[in-house]
């Protein structure tokens, strides 16, 4: 199995594990655990966390909820950088699955978007419609990463049986 595969694999899989993690940040009342929202992209909330960066205490009732929404952060950077190393790989294979790229690539703009979005989610006070658009993207971001995972598998398939 080549890298690529393995990485588009992974790509999903750690999508899967942050978008869980969404619904067990949303399930525990916990979206607005990081401070005060703004309407200024900036905020003590946004892209901070209570007006910093360092790794809220997973060990204290107080900060608890702090630690599983910075972690829903912290897994949005560590996606993105898995799909980056996966376009990345993926477009210097010889051949270029094309079609695979392409959808990795539409992934992407995706992930983007869901980023913008989460700043928009937690400045706007946790607003009903835009957490829905939030979840909305997020499991059309996962569908298309599935279509690239289906299209790798049938390229390496077609590739092995020469
Ligand atoms: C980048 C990929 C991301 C994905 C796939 C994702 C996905 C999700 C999902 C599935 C939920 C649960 C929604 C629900 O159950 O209704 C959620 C909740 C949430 N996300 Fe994200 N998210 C991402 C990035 C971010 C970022 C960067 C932020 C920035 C702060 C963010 C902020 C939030 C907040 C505050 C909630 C809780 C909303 C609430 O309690 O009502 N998300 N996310």
């Amino acid at each position: 199995m080549s890298a690529g595969k393995y990485l588009v694999y992974a790509t999903i899989i750690v999508t899967y594990v942050l978008i869980v993690w969404g619904a067990y940040l949303t399930a525990g009342n916990w979206g607005g655990a990081c401070g005060n929202p703004s309407a200024n992209a900036v905020s003590s909330d946004w892209p901070y966390c209570n007006g910093g960066l360092s790794i809220p205490s997973p060990f204290h009732t107080a900060s608890y909820g702090s630690f599983v929404e910075y972690m829903h952060r912290f897994l949005s950077v560590v996606t993105t950088v898995v799909l980056v190393a996966t376009l990345i790989v993926v477009g210097r294979m010889k051949p270029r699955p094309v079609a695979v790229f392409r959808v990795l690539l539409l992934s992407f703009l995706m992930l983007l978007v869901q980023i913008g979005l989460g700043n928009v989610v937690v400045n706007s006070s946790l607003n009903p419609i835009v957490t829905a658009i939030h979840l909305a993207n997020a499991t059309a971001l996962f569908a298309v990463m599935i279509v690239a995972g289906v299209l790798m598998y049938q390229s390496e398939k077609r590739t092995a049986s020469g």
